[in-house]
């Protein structure tokens, strides 16, 4: 099978002046992890790669430069599936490691599904993952952020204030054996309540692979996001539809129902990738047939 990647690196209201980085850091993801693919890798690792790259790139909400919670923290959600097995690993509530999906990744190799908080660290310093300090995460833009939100009152995740930073990440491949992998890593929403957990690390919510139907990863304002189940919807949709089309209808059912705004990629089982969004930018790239990189920051109309 030829194989395919395609990567997010979040969907709002993305400034102009943050545009190129967030094309130059879903293009590196791409590059990163197309010649892995190209080369025989696994999807998971493919995968992986491409998200621990965006994880690194103060740019997006996921690692280093991510948001901080209510108390002035980060808190990392993250997650991984495998469409071959459905075997799933997600972590949330990670404080002490820069790149979540790592730990996401040891726990789908293990019996369970979800690890959450001392937990899920306790388990990566077992597994011999590298910590940080909490302050190696934390970037000046986020602080500032933190301060001009905490000082507003009532301000509450789901306001009208624009632009609210939504710089998940997301990665979806299909290697040269057909498997297909899914993946998505997070800071969450700024200003969140301490403990919450957003769609990113649920099965089905933000992350979601079924080699029988394809892969998806959600980016966007998590809590409608879980209550549709949209990416496992989107999955759904690829039975009946081309792959940008079910992304469409997975954001359709987003709005309809919950009023929700957010962003999907997603790639079919047949090497098809589908795009869409109803914020008012999207970060995404994907390789070509050929392994040419297409990246963009998208705008709606
Ligand atoms: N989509 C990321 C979050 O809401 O946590």
């Amino acid at each position: 099978m030829q194989p395919r990647i395609i990567v997010h690196g979040g969907a709002w209201t993305i400034p102009a002046e943050r545009q190129q980085a967030h094309i130059d850091g879903v293009r590196a993801a791409v590059k990163t992890a197309w010649p892995m693919l190209a080369e025989g890798a696994d999807a998971l690792d493919a995968v992986q790669a491409a998200i621990n790259l965006m994880e690194i790139d103060p740019t997006f909400d996921a690692g280093r430069g991510a948001v901080l919670n209510a108390d002035g923290q980060i808190e990392l959600d993250a997650a991984i599936m495998d469409g071959r097995t459905l075997n799933y690993g997600g972590v949330a509530g990670v404080r002490h490691f820069m790149t979540p999906v790592d730990i996401a990744r040891k726990v789908l190799e293990t019996e369970f599904c979800l690890l959450i908080a001392e937990g899920a660290e306790r388990f990566a310093r077992e597994c011999g993952l590298p910590e940080v300090d909490p302050r190696e995460l934390l970037t000046e833009r986020e602080l500032e952020l933190y301060k001009e939100l905490i000082s507003r009152k009532g301000y509450c995740t789901h306001d009208a204030f624009k632009p609210v930073p939504q710089g998940t990440v997301g990665a979806v491949a299909m290697d040269v054996n057909g498997n297909i992998v899914a993946a998505t890593s997070t800071g969450g929403t700024p200003c969140k309540k301490p403990g919450r957990v957003g769609d990113s690390p649920l099965c089905g919510a933000g992350t979601y692979a079924d080699n029988e139907t394809g892969g998806a990863s959600a980016t966007g304002f998590g809590e409608g996001i879980i209550r549709t189940l949209m990416t496992r919807s989107a999955c759904d949709y690829l039975r009946d539809n081309g792959a940008n089309d079910a992304a469409r209808l997975a954001i359709e059912l987003l709005h309809r129902r919950v009023n929700g705004h957010a962003g999907l990629i997603m790639l079919n089982n047949k090497g098809e990738y589908g795009i869409f969004h109803n914020t008012d930018h999207m970060a995404y790239a994907y390789a070509h047939a050929d392994g040419t990189v297409h990246a963009s920051v998208h705008m709606n109309e």
